[in-house]
């Protein structure tokens, strides 16, 4: 047993030596070490030794077993670190060449003035909320105290889908939607696209607002201003001078329209401002009791203020575009420069 362990050794060193390739290494692995092997079928004669032999016998062949893994690992490493070698070699990196080019997109310029808005907005404590673009004409009309055959539906050209079901022309609807779904205090601006039959070169058909209200008892017209005056020296900046105008709609009374100086002119009069030196830019006004009793809200012991106004028309204002189908065009040579 001793004599054919020996020679299976150097038989196995033997073969070893003569392998170039890490395959024909793999191939002696097999031989000697494989569950077939030549150790194992020593190791399977163990039994028909006499017992006192059984163990030293044992240990022989497992200390030959290591010896042998060890080698064969050894050379395979060798095979592998040679390949790895050879293949870095060949992946030269040059850091000389040129980088590609990434082109960049960027936000829209009313996507950028909602962003601003927003920010403005919640540094003000406001939620953000909102609400379906394909509308109940119940939410869109009837609960903001616009009956059927109200004259004032007239002001808002409508797509209607059937008699119910329309797509909304303004983001008041969210303002009936979250007062029916939470209580006072209420503080949130509603962000959305809203649709008209309009179009022209400051009407298009899809458009995007911001709804703005604030419930709680004892909100009064003078939060109304303050909070909308600080909003607009805001964005516009602290300089910028501010008017409000008695005004009307169905569902805030009293109503008011807010202008700021023409931005254009500096309030000398021009063709954006129409030669009045203002321009309007948000509709407001102090929540009518009627919506509050719509939402299940006691007149009594809330009241609340709200407001609406254009992305569109602000961002031509603060980015000097005067053509608001640029908007809806997405000409890049347009898009890339803000
Ligand atoms: N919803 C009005 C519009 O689209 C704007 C508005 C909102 C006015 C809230 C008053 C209060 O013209």
């Amino acid at each position: 047993m001793r004599e054919r362990l020996e020679n299976l050794q150097q038989e196995a060193l033997k073969e070893l030596e003569g392998s170039s390739t890490k395959e024909s290494v793999l191939q002696v692995k097999a031989k000697y070490l494989g569950r077939k092997g030549e150790i194992a079928s020593l190791l399977k004669e163990l039994g028909s030794l006499p017992p006192e032999e059984r163990k030293t016998a044992g240990e022989a062949i497992n200390l030959a077993k290591n010896r042998l893994e060890e080698d064969i690992e050894k050379l395979l490493k060798g095979f592998e670190d040679k390949e790895k070698a050879e293949k870095l070699s060949k992946e030269k990196v040059d850091i000389t060449l040129p980088g590609r080019t990434i082109s960049l997109g960027r936000a829209h310029p009313v996507s950028q003035v909602m962003a601003q808005i927003e920010e403005i907005f919640s540094g003000l404590g406001f939620d953000i909320a909102e609400g379906p673009e394909v509308e109940l004409d119940y939410y869109n009309f009837e609960a903001l105290n616009l009956p059927k055959n109200h004259p004032a539906r007239d002001m808002q050209d409508t797509f209607y889908i059937n008699d119910e079901v329309l797509l909304r022309t303004h983001t008041s609807p969210v303002q009936i939607r979250v007062m029916e779904n939470r209580k006072p205090p209420l503080r949130v601006i509603a962000p959305g696209t809203v649709y008209r039959r309009d179009s022209d070169i400051t009407h298009t058909p899809m458009f995007h607002q911001v709804e703005g209200f604030m419930v709680d008892k004892g909100v009064t017209f003078s939060n109304l201003k303050g909070i909308l005056t600080l909003f607009l020296h805001r964005l516009f900046g602290e300089n910028t001078a501010i008017r409000f105008r008695p005004s009307f709609f169905p569902f805030t009374e009293p109503s008011a329209e807010i202008d700021i100086r023409c931005v254009i002119c500096k309030g000398s009069g021009c063709r954006v401002c129409k030669g009045s030196g203002w321009l309007e830019i948000l509709g407001a006004g102090m929540i009518h009791p009627e919506v509050l009793k719509a939402v299940k809200y006691d007149p009594e012991e809330y009241t609340g203020f709200a407001f609406g106004l254009g992305i569109e028309r602000i961002a031509m204002l603060k980015f000097g575009i005067d053509d608001l189908r640029l908007f809806f065009e997405n000409d890049l040579r347009f898009l890339r420069q803000f």
